[in-house]
């Protein structure tokens, strides 16, 4: 498949749903993980121009990095597989179980996997064994864990954009954060005075400063809030209070969210509603980032 036939694949602009009030707060939702069953929501949004950039500039194939239940390693394995990009992608841990759908996924589709222990892979481009990686393919264009780097902003910023553009009627927009790319993709975006409201999907202050490091130097960080206490103890902690959860919203509201980034977000907006953080009478718009497929992952 070329790029064009991608393209055509991908179903955007996805469509903004109005869910009703939630104790006097509206709630919009960003159906972002609609863009295709594989490549869906930020992971498309991020990918993008990465993939047109690796395709224009002809390089040999893409190497990437990521956890063994990665929502990146899976979106990237099926556009590399549609568009006949052989990647490599390198794996934290060594005693990871191939047969996760994840890596199984990749594996079934000819894709090449580096595990590496978890001091290499902190270091990535600085250990021995990932550089060796890299030496032997030195043809191949390398994105880094999450896919976040400027070209994943470029269109993250996009889908900002494509909110405002079809809905303008919301005060904040709400989104999770892993490496911090898509909140900085969004902050780019055309907002005007909207605040951007982030969830993060794991522990840690270092949220602000990630986000400034990605972010150009005239962009500012004024109109972002970090509701950081809806992590559930990090990425893979939590699930099991989280599934019924999903469960309950999907029934409520014909909503399926994933466990380790946009339930937690939920989790965190409903309390942020009742605690009064967002005012009575105002309008939230929740961003959608998708990540489905880790329901299944999740309950193997
Ligand atoms: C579904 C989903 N939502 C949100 C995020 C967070 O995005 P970022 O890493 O750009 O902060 C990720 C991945 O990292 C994700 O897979």
């Amino acid at each position: 498949m070329n790029w064009e036939d991608l393209c055509k694949l991908i179903q955007v602009p996805t469509p903004i749903l109005d869910l009703g009030e939630i104790h006097g707060v509206r709630v919009k939702v960003k159906r972002d993980d609609l863009t295709h069953p594989e490549i869906s929501g930020n992971k498309w949004r991020k990918l993008k121009y990465n993939l047109k950039y690796c395709l224009e500039n002809g390089y040999s194939g893409i190497i990437s990095f990521g956890g063994a239940f990665s929502n990146h390693v899976y979106s990237l394995s099926s556009a590399c597989f549609l568009l006949k990009i052989p990647l490599i992608v390198i794996i934290r841990g060594e005693e990871v179980n191939e047969n996760n759908s994840t890596l199984k996924y990749l594996l079934n589709r000819g894709q090449t996997m580096v595990k590496v222990n978890r001091s290499s892979y902190k270091l990535k481009l600085q250990s021995d064994e990932i550089k060796a990686v890299i030496d032997q393919n030195q043809a191949f264009y390398i994105i880094p864990e999450g896919g976040t780097n400027d070209l994943a902003l470029e269109g993250v910023k996009e889908v900002g954009d494509e909110i405002v553009s079809q809905d303008t009627k919301f005060d904040h927009l709400l989104c999770s954060l892993g490496t911090g790319g898509t909140a900085a993709g969004l902050l780019q975006s055309n907002l005007g005075n909207k605040k951007l409201v982030i969830y993060p999907a794991l522990r840690g202050d270092w949220m602000v400063t990630e986000i400034k490091k990605l972010l150009p130097k005239y962009v500012s960080v004024d109109k972002l809030m970090i509701r950081d206490q809806y992590h559930f103890g990090g990425y893979a902690k939590g699930i099991q209070q989280l599934l019924p959860f999903i469960e309950e919203i999907k029934a409520k509201y014909q909503l399926p969210l994933d466990p380790i980034y946009t339930s937690k977000m939920w989790y965190g907006m409903l309390e942020d509603i009742k605690n009064g953080f967002y005012p009575k009478g105002s309008t939230l718009m929740f961003y959608h980032s998708g990540g489905l497929q880790g329901v299944n992952v999740n309950k193997e």
